[in-house]
């Protein structure tokens, strides 16, 4: 029995392809990248693919048993998406897993939102079995926020203070890895959340703790960040983006009832705290600075 994972040299993905050969699952990795497709970790087979080829779909699905399906935010994710869909039922795929995103229908303003609503519904409508993970906001994007807290004490990830219930990527990679391989997930659809609520506040403030010094919140003027943003991404991201913060600064982004009983559910244990996390990262940003990097 052989898995697909697309996505797999992502940050989520890399984590259940890690998983599954850790499990001794058969797993073939896709990459659009033939740079990497020969440098999959331990045993995993590397195919040459992309979401918007059917083509190269069609080869990539040969064979496969199980797929874990992870679109990247793109203009065309939908389409992607359904591509996936329709290949995986072409090849008889009999278990196909989806990384969605937590409270879909609650942000439809952002297009990476509204762009996964039409792939659950085909997914739903597709006859394969299968299950969806939708994970809230990523403990580990705070990576990309490292150089401001560790410079200039400030923590700029525009989250703000309503409260929002993210989570740590390892958990999300365990989630998708048990729906993979594990029996009882079929057809069911797990948001997935960490077990506390951050804000932007309280996160600078842990963030302080950890480093002693003083970290503080940059605040929620989104035009500020937009404007540093763009310089590591294209604009139709910022501006996607933009929207799902504005809606985290103004009406939140917790868990619902039930969420949390979901995710000990699809893990079988009690999610990552982020304080767990916030101690772990600054300890890796500690001794980073003991190799030579200010912190
Ligand atoms: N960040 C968050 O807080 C958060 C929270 C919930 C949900 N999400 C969702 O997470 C998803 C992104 O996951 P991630 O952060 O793990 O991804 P990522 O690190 O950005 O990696 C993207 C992956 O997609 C692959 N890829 C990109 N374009 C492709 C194409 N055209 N054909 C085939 N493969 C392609 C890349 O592979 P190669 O480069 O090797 O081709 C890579 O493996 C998005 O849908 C986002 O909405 C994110």
């Amino acid at each position: 029995m052989k898995t697909l994972v697309i996505g797999g040299t992502g940050t989520v993905g890399s984590q259940v392809v890690a998983n599954l050969v850790a499990k001794k699952a058969k797993v073939r990795v896709m990459t659009s990248s033939a740079d990497k497709v020969n440098a999959m970790p331990g045993g995993a087979e590397g195919v040459v693919g992309n979401l918007t080829d059917k083509g190269s779909l069609a080869g990539a699905f040969n064979g496969i048993e199980r797929a874990c399906v992870i679109t990247a935010l793109s203009e065309n994710e939908t389409e992607q998406g359904l591509n996936a869909v329709a290949a995986a039922k072409g090849a008889g795929v009999r278990r196909f897993v989806y990384m969605s995103i937590h409270r879909l229908e609650d942000i439809p303003e952002a297009p990476h939102f509204a762009s996964k609503v039409p792939i659950e519904k085909a997914i739903r409508e597709s006859g394969m079995a299968y299950t969806i993970i939708r994970p809230n906001n990523f403990y580990q994007n705070d990576y990309w926020f490292q150089q401001p807290i560790l410079e200039y004490g400030v923590y700029a990830q525009p989250i703000g203070n309503k409260g929002v219930s993210r989570v740590d990527v390892r958990d999300i990679g365990e989630a998708l890895t048990n729906a993979l391989l594990d029996d009882g997930h079929e057809g069911k659809t797990y948001n997935l959340v960490g077990p506390g609520v951050c804000t932007a506040d309280k996160t600078a403030q842990l963030y302080g703790k950890a480093l002693g010094k003083d970290v503080v919140y940059a605040g929620d003027d989104l035009e500020q960040w937009g404007a540093a943003a763009v310089k590591m991404m294209p604009q139709w991201l910022v501006d996607d983006l933009k929207l799902m913060y504005r809606s985290f600064q103004t009406k939140g982004f917790e868990a619902k009832p039930g969420h949390l009983e979901e995710t000990v559910n699809i893990l079988g244990k009690n999610p990552r705290s982020f304080n767990a996390f916030v101690d772990e990262v600054t300890s890796q940003w500690k001794s980073a600075k003991k190799g030579g990097v200010k912190v």
